[in-house]
């Protein structure tokens, strides 16, 4: 592995979703990306992956939950596994600002809108999310 690719795992633990913030504070400084780019990765990274250990799994058991960062020609691209059950953001119902519960279904929204790119592929038992951002 190299600094332009850089991987972890964490568990299906809310605790655990600070690595990868500090992760993605790292892999920005290193490529001296922009703090806009910074602030976009993590929001989503940090919504995808709550929203993971919040909604995924229907056990009590461990999962390790797979993060990529890629450094692209012209892009990041932040991709994200989890072994829960099937589940594609981008076909969830967009943000309802007239809906009476107005402090939740924001992780997706500002995970379309934060991000220029997002791809969703069910593979085998696997969810994979792959996020980019043009870098500017
Ligand atoms: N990985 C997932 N697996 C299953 N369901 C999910 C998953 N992610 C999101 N959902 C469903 O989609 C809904 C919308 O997610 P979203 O992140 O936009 O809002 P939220 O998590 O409800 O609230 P917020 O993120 O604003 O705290 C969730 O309430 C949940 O029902
Ligand atoms: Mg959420």
């Amino acid at each position: 592995m190299d600094a332009y690719r850089v991987e972890t795992r964490i568990l299906n633990q809310i605790s655990e979703v600070g690595s990868v913030a500090d992760l993605v504070s790292q892999f920005c400084a290193t490529h001296n990306l922009s703090n806009q780019l910074l602030v976009a990765l993590s929001v989503s990274l940090d919504e995808a992956l709550s929203n993971i250990i919040k909604y995924a799994y229907n056990d009590q058991h461990r999962h390790s939950i797979f993060v990529q960062l890629a450094y692209e020609p012209d892009a990041v691209a932040a991709t994200v596994e989890d072994d829960g059950r099937p589940f594609d953001p981008l076909s969830a119902p967009g943000l309802d600002l007239a809906s009476r519960d107005r402090d939740r279904g924001f992780g997706i929204h500002f995970i379309r809108n934060l991000m220029d790119d997002v791809k969703y592929f069910r593979e085998g038992e696997l969810n994979r999310l792959v996020m980019r951002k043009r870098i500017v």
